[in-house]
C-alpha cells in the first residue's frame, strides 16, 4: 500500500512511529507510541480509581485524534489489566481513518498492534468494538463539530492529541476548548496533552479550565494536565506562573479569528481574576 501522507520513522528509543508528511510531524517522537501513550495519558488519568469512584456511569473517555490508535490501545490495555467493574465508553475522534489503515498495514514494524488485530478490524468494519467492559466507538468528522454533538456522552477523561498548534491551529483555540468545557458542565473531567506552552495553557484558562503541570515525556520535561475541577490536579500552576505569562512573547490566548491579541501584561492581569489564581 502506498500512502502519500505517512511514513514510518524510527525514533530515538528504537521504536517505530508514524510521521505525517503533510504536517511534517512525528506522532510519538523520542520514546515512541506506547511509552508516550502510557506515561503521558494512561498513568495520569488514574482510570481504574476514577472509573470505579465515578458517579457518571458509564465512565466516558474521549480520544481526540485517533490517528494510529496508540493512545486508544493503551487505554484499552489499561482496562484489561485493571479490575474495573463499571461500564466504560471510549470515543475516538478523527476526521479520517487514513493513519489507522496505514498503521495496520505496518502492524509488524510498529509492534503495538500485536494481539489487537482482530479488535481493530472489527472497529474499522463496524465503527464500534467491545473489549471487556469498554465499548469503543468511532466518531468521524471534524472535532469542532463533533464536540457539539449531544448524542455523544460528555467525557470524564479526554486524551487530547491533535497535531501541534502550528499545524492544527483550529483545535487549540478558546472556541474549541470552551465548547469542550461546556460539554463537561458541572461534571468532573481530566484532560492530558503533550503541550506545556504558555499560549496553550492561557487558552485553556480563558476557556474556563484549570491547568496543572503534567509528567515528562520524550524530549519534553513537562506537559499539561487540565481539569474542570481544581481538586483533581496534583500540581496546579501557581500564581507565580503569571509572572512568566507577563513576560511571554506569545502569551495567547489562541483564537480562531485574527482577533485582538492582548499584551502579555494584560493577559496576565486578566488571569489574576481566574478562580485558580484569585486570592
Ligand atoms: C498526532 S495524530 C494522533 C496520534 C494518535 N493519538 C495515536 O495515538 O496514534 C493527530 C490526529 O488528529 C487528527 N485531526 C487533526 N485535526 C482534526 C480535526 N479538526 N478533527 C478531527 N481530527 C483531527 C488527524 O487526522 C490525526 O490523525
Amino acid at each position: 500500500m502506498n500512502s502519500e501522507s505517512f511514513q514510518l520513522i524510527r525514533v530515538a528509543s528504537g521504536a517505530q512511529s508514524l510521521r505525517s508528511l503533510r504536517y511534517n510531524e512525528t506522532f510519538h517522537p523520542v520514546v515512541g507510541p506506547m511509552i508516550e501513550a502510557r506515561g503521558l495519558h494512561v498513568v495520569q488519568h488514574h482510570f481504574s480509581k476514577r472509573a470505579t469512584q465515578s458517579i457518571a456511569k458509564p465512565f466516558v473517555i474521549w480520544d481526540v485524534g485517533l490517528g494510529a490508535a496508540a493512545n486508544a490501545i493503551a487505554i484499552l490495555e489499561a482496562f484489561r489489566n485493571e479490575d474495573v467493574q463499571v461500564p466504560v465508553e471510549l470515543h475516538s475522534f478523527d476526521r479520517d481513518l487514513e493513519a489507522l489503515y496505514f498503521a495496520l498495514h505496518h502492524a509488524r514494524e510498529l509492534g503495538y498492534f500485536t494481539g489487537w488485530e482482530e479488535l481493530i478490524s472489527e472497529f474499522l468494519k463496524n465503527g464500534v468494538a467491545q473489549f471487556k467492559r469498554v465499548t469503543w466507538k468511532m466518531q468521524s468528522g471534524d472535532f469542532r463539530d463533533r464536540v457539539l454533538d449531544l448524542e455523544i456522552p460528555s467525557p470524564q477523561s479526554v486524551v487530547f492529541d491533535p497535531y501541534s498548534p502550528t499545524s492544527n491551529p483550529e483545535l487549540w483555540t478558546v472556541e474549541t476548548f470552551s465548547n469542550l468545557r461546556k460539554r463537561v458542565g458541572t461534571g468532573s473531567c481530566l484532560l492530558t496533552t503533550y503541550s506545556r506552552s504558555t499560549s496553550v495553557r492561557t487558552t485553556f484558562l480563558f476557556a474556563g479550565w484549570y491547568v496543572g503541570k503534567g509528567a515528562a515525556t520524550g524530549e519534553k520535561q513537562e506537559t499539561s494536565v487540565i481539569s474542570s475541577d481544581l481538586s483533581l490536579l496534583d500540581r496546579p500552576l501557581e500564581r507565580s506562573w503569571l509572572e512568566r505569562v507577563a513576560k511571554s512573547g506569545a502569551p495567547g490566548p489562541l483564537t480562531n479569528g485574527a482577533g485582538e491579541r492582548g499584551s502579555a501584561i494584560t493577559v496576565a492581569e486578566m488571569l489574576r481574576e481566574h478562580p485558580q489564581f484569585k486570592e
